[in-house]
Order: structure tokens, then C-alpha cells, then sequence
């Protein structure tokens, strides 16, 4: 063999190796797309594989509300939690400091106390948003029963019944945003 034929070879070789890295390449980054709208197309879920299962009981959906004040569509809310078991969720908010949820501020009693007590002055937009969200995360973590932590705002509204949001969730290892 000549050594041009040698190089021809060599050349080939090397188009070859790495079109088959450009295509393993590309392969990878189309499931990374494909998890990132998988990831952009459902409710808004932290879930977590890696908790410590150390609890009794049935495993608990978290539901953080984040609100400015009251909760204004706590009747729908409260039909919602109406037709859960007690045991499977729990909920927490994070309204402005000194604020209360009781019969004269809320009409679902799900709220009574739920209010967190160290709750900070937030701002729309301002980072203060995002320290709240950590108390609400950081307040749910206490409790090892919660599995699936859901985030909320005070215009949210529930579009499937609790048992269908409960098993869906707890049969998903994902992360979902913005549904
Ligand atoms: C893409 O993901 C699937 C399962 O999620 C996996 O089996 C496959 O090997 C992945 N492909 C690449 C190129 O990483
Ligand atoms: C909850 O909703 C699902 C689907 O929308 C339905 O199949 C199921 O019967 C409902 N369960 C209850 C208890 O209403
Ligand atoms: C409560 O949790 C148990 C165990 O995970 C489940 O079988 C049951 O369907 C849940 N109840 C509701 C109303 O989602």
C-alpha cells in the first residue's frame, strides 16, 4: 500500500469517527431538549427521588402557596382538599408578616395556622420572591412524609380532582413548570 493510500485511509477513518461522535452528540442533546419541554410543559412540581423515607403513613403532597395577602379562591381550594385524605397532603403559606388565616380571613378551614411565622416582606420580582419560596420549601422538608412539593400563587386554581393530582404526581420522578 502506498502511504497516500495509507493517509486516504486514515482520513476516512477519522470523517467517520467523528461523524459518529456528531451523531451520538446530537442523539444526547435531543433527549436533553426533549426533558427540557417535557420539563416545560406540566404543573409546577419540585419532586424528589432522594428523601429520606423514614415516616409512617402515606407519602404527602406539599402545596406551598405563595400569596400577597388572603387567599381570594380558597372556596376552590377548599372543595379540592375536601375530597382528599387528610394524611396525604399538607399545606403551607407565605403571606405578608403578621398576617392570619382564620375563619375571619379565609373561608376554608385548611388554612387555619398554615401561615408560616417567619415570613418576609416580598416584593414582585425582587429576590425576596425566591427567599420566600426557600422558607415554603424549607418549612415542608421539616416533615420527611412530604414527597412531592407543588408551588403555588394565590391565583392558581385546581383543574383536576386531588386523587388525580396526587397519583400523578407520586408516579412522576420528574420536575414540572408552568401549567
Ligand atoms: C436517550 O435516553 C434514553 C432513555 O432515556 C437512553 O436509553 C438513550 O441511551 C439516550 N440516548 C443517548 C444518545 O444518550
Ligand atoms: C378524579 O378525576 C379523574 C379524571 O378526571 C376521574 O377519573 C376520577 O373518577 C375522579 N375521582 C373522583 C374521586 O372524583
Ligand atoms: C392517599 O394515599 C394512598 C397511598 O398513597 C392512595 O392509595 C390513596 O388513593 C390516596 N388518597 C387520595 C384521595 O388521593
Amino acid at each position: 500500500m502506498s502511504v497516500r493510500n495509507v493517509l486516504w485511509l486514515w482520513w476516512k477513518l477519522l470523517v467517520l469517527v467523528s461523524l459518529t461522535l456528531c451523531v451520538l452528540a446530537f442523539l444526547k442533546l435531543q433527549n436533553y431538549s426533549l426533558s427540557d419541554s417535557e420539563l416545560s410543559s406540566s404543573t409546577s412540581s419540585i419532586s424528589s427521588r432522594s428523601r429520606a423515607v423514614d415516616y409512617t403513613g402515606n407519602p404527602k403532597v406539599a402545596f406551598l402557596f405563595l400569596v400577597r395577602r388572603n387567599l381570594p379562591l380558597d372556596f376552590l381550594w377548599g372543595n379540592f382538599f375536601e375530597n382528599a385524605d387528610t394524611g396525604n397532603f399538607s399545606i403551607y403559606v407565605h403571606s405578608e408578616p403578621g398576617f392570619v388565616f382564620d375563619e375571619s380571613t379565609t373561608r376554608s378551614t385548611f388554612f387555619f395556622n398554615r401561615q408560616l411565622t417567619n415570613s418576609i416582606k416580598v416584593a414582585w420580582g425582587e429576590s425576596s420572591m425566591i427567599q420566600a419560596e426557600k422558607l415554603l420549601l424549607g418549612a415542608a422538608l421539616d416533615d420527611p412524609a412530604n414527597q412531592r412539593f407543588v408551588l403555588l400563587s394565590d391565583s392558581c386554581v385546581p383543574l383536576y380532582n386531588f386523587s388525580f393530582i396526587y397519583n400523578y404526581l407520586m408516579a412522576s420522578p420528574r420536575s414540572f413548570v408552568d401549567r
